[in-house]
């Protein structure tokens, strides 16, 4: 199955994107994780998208684009994968339509995240990952059983994201309202859209779509 997980920041992509992933045996593309991991690398790409990413702004669609194409063509996705923060917008939603057309293929459900402006800002100011495993956590929300060691692999080192910041939410909202929401129509036109509530609880949610997908049917 393909899968897009369509939310605004914050909404629980990253989070639901990672269980549903090994629930589901599906590969998880992240856009926002590559491209974190370019800039982390140095690459030409990484120093191309570092300011606007900086700044809550979307990178241009040509190069996610070209990034979502090259992923595409790995085996990892041969069974099926979950898109985590892509498309973004018009233009990359066409562009996926197409290249999916090009190998047969067709999304399977757009699951749409409902969470309200406030709870993002909340959810995005608090979070955290570990350094080692990359598993999110949240000051309030999700915090390690375990303070200061993850969970999952037991590393003791913990980042933030450098576009975490309460003036870089504003205009990552905007940037979400203005350019992805008009995502929503489009796919509610072709019948695939599913929303669930965000506002649930984090094992709740996961719940909602796991509901929700089983009862989608596949061919
Ligand atoms: P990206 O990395 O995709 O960031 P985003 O869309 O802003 O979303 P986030 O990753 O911030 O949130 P999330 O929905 O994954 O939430 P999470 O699970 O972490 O993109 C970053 C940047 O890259 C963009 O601004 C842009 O510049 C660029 N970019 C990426 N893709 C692009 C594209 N296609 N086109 C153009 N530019 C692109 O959860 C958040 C927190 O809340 C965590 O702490 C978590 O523990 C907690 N939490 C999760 N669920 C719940 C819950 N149900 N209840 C309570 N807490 C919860
Ligand atoms: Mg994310």
């Amino acid at each position: 199955m393909i899968l897009i997980l369509l939310g605004p920041p914050g909404a629980g992509k990253g989070t639901q994107a990672r269980r549903l992933s090994e629930g589901r045996n599906l590969f998880q593309l992240s856009t926002g994780d590559m491209l974190r991991q370019a800039i982390k690398a140095g690459t030409p790409l990484g120093e191309k998208v570092r300011r606007q990413m900086d700044a809550g702004q979307l990178v241009s669609d040509e190069i996610v684009i070209g990034i979502i194409a090259d992923c595409m063509e790995s085996k990892d996705c041969l069974g099926g994968f979950i898109l985590d923060g892509f498309p973004r917008t018009l233009a990359q939603a066409e562009a996926l339509d197409r290249m999916l057309e090009e190998k047969s293929c067709r999304i399977g459900a757009v699951i749409e995240m409902q969470v309200n402006d406030e709870e993002l800002a909340k959810r995005i100011t608090g979070r955290f990952s570990c350094a080692e495993c990359n598993i999110g956590y949240h000051d309030q929300f999700r915090p390690p059983k375990q303070e200061s060691v993850c969970d999952e692999c037991g590393g003791t080192e913990f980042v933030r994201r450098e576009d975490d910041t309460e003036e870089t939410v504003v205009a990552r909202l905007k940037a979400y309202h203005e350019q992805t929401e008009p995502l929503l129509p489009y796919y509610r036109a072709q019948g695939i859209l599913l929303p669930v509530d965000g506002m649930a609880g984090i094992d709740d949610v996961t719940r909602q779509m796991n509901e929700v997908l089983d009862a989608v049917k596949t061919d």
